[in-house]
């Protein structure tokens, strides 16, 4: 459910006339239904109201502090992989005892201002990640609430580039290995085992893999708390997919129930990272079509927003819907939307039935409220987009529009190249 919807053939957000946000504040911009994903949020967190729990909002999916924000006062934590995104949550407000750090790459500096801010654990991705915890912990007279990152090797049978939890991926301790870590673990003096964590993949649209994760920590949280291993909190990650086409993933409350079934019993608190099920949908595009053009193979419509404002195309070739913002009569056509980027990768739809666009005419692209605007970059010295909140018939815009000088903002010439006589 999205608060998206045409109103006589104009498309609203919440209250609000796209058309009307699109003439204040200019082309291209991410719009965000307050309502819709603050919904999102309650449903999820809801879902597992029979059990203790925590959601931790997973920052890289969406971190415009405004949005973070929306959860944080619904009591969510936060995930995060990076300083950055410990610095965002921050000045958005969170508890940091209710922050949980992940990532295969932290680097000691970032260690060190986690510890200082003090968040509840650091989610440990190999043994030299434990010892450069532990020093750090020493170095700052602190203990760091630690859990191991498990490679549980379930296939969650999504986009490569977005499964995780395999064996051949980069992420986590194997499972076999996590007993002989947790135990070199208890003997560091600057660490506090917390619990288990594991993240298995993004955008995953069935129920197994993530029970089957659970069977398998499940085994694993038994040998360890027979060791003397005091497992709190466990931590499933994020990962539960939405419909950006045609998927039907279960429902939150479908998700929560399987969940909460596999893992009857085990007496600890449970930790969420949901990203893209929160933000996905309440989030859209909106771009003007620059320019139609008719090859002699193709219909393309150029639009104003490239790969470097939405990327997921282009990365993942993935879908994202594509409707007009004035819907008005007319055939459908066979087109690619493409951007202004010197990439042939460059796209947003390709051999798309869409409606036949003229110059001029605004498009939604929807479903890009996770991985959207987190993504995005300066590439051909384009100025980031803004991001626009609407709640009821007012909007908000939460990051303003880049300028030429945000571009070069920290680039320095050295002073040799200012010298006409330089070799
Ligand atoms: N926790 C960890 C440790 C993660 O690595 C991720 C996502 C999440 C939570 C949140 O997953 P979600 O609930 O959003 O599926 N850029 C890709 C998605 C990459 C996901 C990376 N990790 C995309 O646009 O599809």
């Amino acid at each position: 459910m999205h608060d998206f919807h045409y109103v006589d053939d104009e498309l609203c957000c919440e209250g609000m006339p796209i058309l009307k946000i699109a003439g204040e504040v200019g082309t291209p911009f991410y719009l965000y239904s307050y309502r819709t994903i603050k919904n999102h949020f309650k449903v999820f967190d809801g879902a597992f109201a029979g059990i203790s729990h925590l959601v931790c909002f997973s920052a890289k999916s969406n971190a415009n502090i405004a949005i973070l924000k929306i959860f944080i006062r619904e009591g969510s934590g936060v995930d995060i992989v990076s300083g950055g995104e410990l610095y965002r949550a921050l000045q958005a407000g969170v508890d940091p005892g209710k922050v949980v750090y992940s990532g295969v790459g932290k680097r000691a500096d970032e260690i060190e201002y986690a510890l200082k801010s003090g968040i509840l654990m650091f989610n440990v991705e190999s043994p030299q990640e434990l010892e450069v915890i532990n020093d750090c912990a020493g170095r700052l007279g602190k203990k760091a609430g630690i859990s191991l990152r498990v490679n549980p090797d379930v296939d969650p049978r999504t986009h490569r580039h977005i499964a995780t939890g395999l064996r051949e991926n980069k992420f986590g301790i194997s499972i076999e290995r996590a007993r002989e870590e947790y135990h070199r673990a208890e003997k560091l003096p600057h660490l506090d085992i917390k619990g288990i964590s594991c993240h298995i993949g993004s955008q995953v649209t069935e129920i197994a893999p993530f029970t089957d994760t659970i069977e398998r920590l499940k085994k694993i949280i038994r040998l360890l708390r027979k060791d003397g291993i005091n497992i709190r909190y466990l931590d499933i990650g994020g990962g539960l997919g939405i419909t950006y086409d045609r998927e039907t993933p279960p429902h939150p409350s479908e998700y929560a129930s399987a969940i909460m079934k596999a893992s009857a019993g085990m007496d600890c608190t449970f930790i969420f990272e949901p990203g893209r099920v929160i933000v996905g949908n309440g989030g859209i595009l909106v771009t003007r079509v620059l320019y139609t053009k008719a090859t002699e193979d193709k219909n393309f419509v150029i639009v104003d927003a490239g790969m470097n404002d939405l990327l997921r195309p282009a990365l993942y070739d993935s879908y994202h819907h594509i409707q007009p913002v004035v819907k008005r009569e007319g055939q459908e056509i066979m087109a690619d939307v493409v951007g202004p980027i010197c990439e042939s990768s460059d796209y947003l739809a390709k051999g798309r039935m869409i409606p036949r666009f003229e110059r001029g005419e605004l498009m939604a692209v929807m479903s890009a409220g996770a991985y959207g605007f987190s993504m995005s970059s300066n590439y051909n010295a384009r100025p980031r987009i803004p991001e626009v909140l609407v709640r009821n018939d007012q909007f908000y815009v939460i990051r303003k529009r880049e300028e030429y000088a945000d571009l070069v903002r920290g680039e320095e010439i050295p002073n040799f190249l200012m010298n006409e006589t330089v070799a």
